[in-house]
């Protein structure tokens, strides 16, 4: 049997990231073990706020050469508003690293779990499993547009929304293809083509375009104002939904809202061709307010795990973690204060390590 290795790019960044990420490492070696690959770890002392402090900037200049091609970037988070303001630790690192790569895709679950208090009344784990696919290099986050007549009457601002074909066409190939291997096959777009009523038509027309290629797969629409009161109110009638980059922006932070604490939440940056590496990191920012207290849920750094051995192909791995992840979260004294607990990072990440093996 062929072996599988596979190289991955580490970078803790800052606060708790350097906390959750060796409880992330723990649980992925632990992976390693029971499934029978190996991970090639390089770790980069790049992408913080300390590098940031030494060296000017968040990175090396020769960056990419330095991360190389590795199979995928494993991320903690990166920020430390005391030391570097946030749009230049955002921006210098983590920002480039999505461009540069062509990162077109964010993925994030949207999954109730036992233990997790939800904040939707009634809902049950079972209830809410869905995943939100936002495009995440063009439509109304341009830098098309401008100023003029600054502090005069006439003053004026515009910005305009791009949608090419070829950005189109990719993401909702990739939802759609996400939506054929989950067993409900439905796939729901974001649209809002009463409203605005150039860009979202075409939307639209590619989403029935598309929709063509996979007729296994059903599919809906609904506007956003609606779409985000039912992200509320009837979260059991989605499987994938899709959206522009503003509305998945949006749509990818209520999802997991809906689903209770932003420790747990992961997310990957995909360039589906496989060109660049993708990055798999938590939802949740450095979180300097609990940082060095020992006390940050790792769930975020290892479900992001999860999602990044499930693109590397090593399913039953990423479903062991999940498993390991459901287990741990249904005992009390394992979860850690944010989800009323009292276990430390360390022995949240451990007992998940060990629920692994
Ligand atoms: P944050 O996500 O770091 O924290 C928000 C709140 O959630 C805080 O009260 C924090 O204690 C709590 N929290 C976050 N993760 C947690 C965990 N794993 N366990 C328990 N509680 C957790 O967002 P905030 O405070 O807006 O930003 C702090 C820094 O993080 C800033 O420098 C910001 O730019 C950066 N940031 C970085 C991101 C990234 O690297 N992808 C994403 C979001 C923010
Ligand atoms: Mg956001």
């Amino acid at each position: 049997m062929a072996e599988r290795t596979y190289d991955i790019a580490v970078i803790a960044g800052d606060g708790i990231g350097k906390e959750v990420m060796p409880e992330g490492i723990r649980v992925l070696e632990a992976a390693t073990r029971r499934y029978g690959f190996t991970l090639k770890q390089k770790w980069h002392e790049f992408a913080n706020c300390d590098y940031y402090a030494r060296h000017g900037r968040m990175m090396p200049e020769n960056w990419k050469e330095e991360i190389g091609r590795p199979a995928a970037i494993f991320f903690g988070a990166v920020g430390w508003p005391d030391i570097v303001p946030d749009h230049i630790s955002l921006w210098g690192s983590l920002l480039q690293l999505r461009r540069e790569y062509d990162q077109y895709v964010n993925l994030r679950p949207v999954r109730l779990m036992e233990g997790v208090p939800c904040p939707l009344a009634g809902r049950k784990p079972g209830d809410i499993d869905f995943w939100v696919v936002r495009e995440n290099t063009e439509g109304e986050y341009s830098s098309v547009g401008g100023r003029m007549f600054e502090g005069t009457d006439r003053e004026m601002v515009l910005q305009e929304t791009i949608m090419t074909r070829k950005g189109v066409d990719r993401i909702l190939k990739f939802a759609f293809e996400l939506a054929q291997k989950r067993p409900r096959k439905l796939l729901t777009s974001a649209t809002k083509s009463n409203g605005i009523a150039i860009t979202m038509p075409y939307w639209d027309e590619r989403v029935e375009a598309m929709a063509k290629a996979y007729p296994d797969v059903g599919w809906n629409k609904f506007h956003i104002d609606i779409l985000t009161a039912n992200f509320v109110l009837k979260p059991q009638i989605f499987d994938v939904v899709v959206g522009s980059n503003l509305f998945g922006d949006i749509l990818s932070d209520l999802g997991p809202a809906c689903t209770g604490t932003i420790g747990i939440a992961p997310s990957g940056n995909i360039n589906p061709g496989g060109e660049h590496p993708s990055l798999f990191e938590p939802v949740h920012g450095s979180a300097p307010d609990i940082a060095g207290k020992n006390v940050a849920n790792p769930i975020g750094q290892i479900w992001s795990a999860a999602m990044m051995l499930e693109y590397l192909g090593e399913t039953e791995a990423a479903a062991g973690i999940m498993t390991a992840v459901e287990t741990v979260l249904k005992q009390p004294a394992l979860r850690t204060r944010d989800l009323g607990g009292s276990a430390s990072t360390q022995a949240c990440g451990k007992s998940i390590a060990d629920a692994l093996s």
